[in-house]
């Protein structure tokens, strides 16, 4: 039988779009989508992906590690397996956490596709459409990707330069409670934020929990980036602290590779009962095969060297970004210091609006991701989220260079011309009604 060659139809018009789900709604494709095909392009320095480095993976290790696993236990590793994740890994997994002060039972682990996946079902099981979910400003996109599809309803909380402030978490659950809202728990990032660049002290972590633990509130601590710290020890996780508020999410995309998609879920023990059922449901079990995989990387090979190496990868790199930033920010414009991770977060001078201005950016071959994308009330366009994982440290200081150009540009542009950009700063929670009385 000779069936038709398939043509791309390629149309905006959706015939189906009284049938989506209410929750379909907030799921909308970001307005900046099309502009990245552009800032792909090799001649655009992209200071924009947040995709871990991963040319250092020693890829003859991981090799071998995956061909013995075919070879002398393909048939199990191929096989379904358990809704919560392979025992053996879950183990391994409790061994990395102890490195940030955690100690946990492996029967307390639920397995996952990534991280990203533990958001989902953290949400799905916590939250029903209109529960508010307090994040910080600014928050990591794909979280609040996750909130918007469970119709959550996001309340940011202020942050200063030692993360979330514990007072404006106090003012925020206040207020959302005397609007008759239920809070249904907190989302943290407290290592190297995403997008903010900034790390809670272990004191400032106390004092987050110290209010979670008053208000009766959940903390969902999401540490992706907690060892690839540049200096130091690692600070103690807030999970470490307190075993029955904290949900702790783990991943293994940034300290090995996120192409193996596992992640993990550390809950109190009730919780993680609810959380094996979603996954259930929602896979059946997390990819067999990579937790056989990532286990024996981790049985035979020296991970925490390779470590080592990436931390020592993402510092240059980070130290090529804020030297390049120094050389040619204009003034007026600020920046964090991050200690670690992947970003740099940048505030730009007054007038100047980091959305409006991408497509010059990338007509001047460098790009970003503006802070607007960060947020899910639409601030933050004063602010741009730098990441410096990927490109090395000469095309940093090169993007860097050009970034200037453009703000620079801006500015004389504003200076001749005004600013039609009235920009609000970030504002609390208000009570829906609240400024009308
Ligand atoms: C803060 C944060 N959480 C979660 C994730 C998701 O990571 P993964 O699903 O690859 O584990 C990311 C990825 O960038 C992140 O930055």
């Amino acid at each position: 039988m000779s069936l038709p060659e398939p043509v791309r139809r390629d149309t905006r018009l959706d015939n189906y779009v009284d049938r989506y789900a209410a929750r379909a709604h907030g799921m909308t494709a970001s307005a900046i989508r099309a502009l990245f095909a552009v800032a792909n392009r090799p001649e655009v320095v992209s200071l924009a992906g947040g995709m871990p480095n991963i040319a250092d993976l020693p890829l003859d290790a991981v090799g071998s590690v995956v061909h013995d696993l075919v070879v002398d236990n393909g048939r199990v590793a191929m096989q379904y397996g358990s809704g919560q994740g392979e025992p053996m890994l879950r183990e391994q997994i409790c061994d990395i956490m102890r490195l940030e002060g955690v100690v946990a039972h492996p029967d307390d682990i639920t397995v996952t596709v990534g991280s990203q996946q533990g958001l989902d079902l953290v949400t799905r099981i916590f939250c029903d459409p209109g529960d508010v979910v307090l994040c910080e400003a600014p928050s990591y996109v794909g979280a609040l990707g996750v909130f918007s599809s469970y119709q959550c309803d996001v309340v940011h909380v202020a942050m200063d330069e030692e993360g979330l402030d514990p007072q404006a978490l106090t003012e925020a659950i206040g207020a959302v409670r005397n609007a008759g809202k239920r809070v249904k728990f907190l989302y943290t990032i407290p290592n190297f934020h995403n997008p903010a660049g900034v790390t809670q002290s272990l004191e400032r972590r106390q004092q987050v929990l110290a209010v979670a633990k008053a208000a009766d509130l959940l903390v969902i601590e999401d540490n992706p980036y907690g060892l690839l710290g540049f200096d130091g020890e690692p600070i103690p996780a807030i999970r470490s602290l307190d075993a029955d508020t904290v949900v702790y999410l783990g991943s293994f995309s940034k300290t090995f590779a996120p192409g193996f998609r596992i992640g993990w879920v550390l809950a109190p023990h009730a919780v993680r009962e609810k959380l094996v059922l979603a996954q259930e449901s929602a896979t059946l079990c997390p990819p067999v095969f990579s937790q056989f995989a990532i286990s024996a990387y981790l049985a035979k090979h020296d991970w925490r060297s390779q470590i080592k190496i990436f931390k020592e990868m993402y510092r240059d790199r980070r130290d090529a970004m804020l030297a390049g930033l120094s050389d040619h920010m204009p003034a007026g414009t600020s920046w964090t210091v991050p200690e670690g991770g992947f970003f740099v977060w940048v505030t730009l001078p007054p007038g100047l609006d980091s959305q409006s201005m991408l497509p010059r950016a990338v007509t001047a071959r460098v790009a970003y991701v503006p802070g607007t994308a960060f947020y899910a009330d639409g601030f933050g366009s004063r602010h741009m989220r730098l990441s410096y994982c990927f490109p090395t440290p000469e095309r940093i200081i090169e993007g860097t260079r050009r970034l200037g150009e453009v703000l620079e540009y801006e500015m004389s542009v504003n200076e001749t011309f005004g600013t039609a950009i009235h920009q609000g700063s970030f504002k609390p929670y208000e009570a829906p009604g609240a400024n009308q009385t």
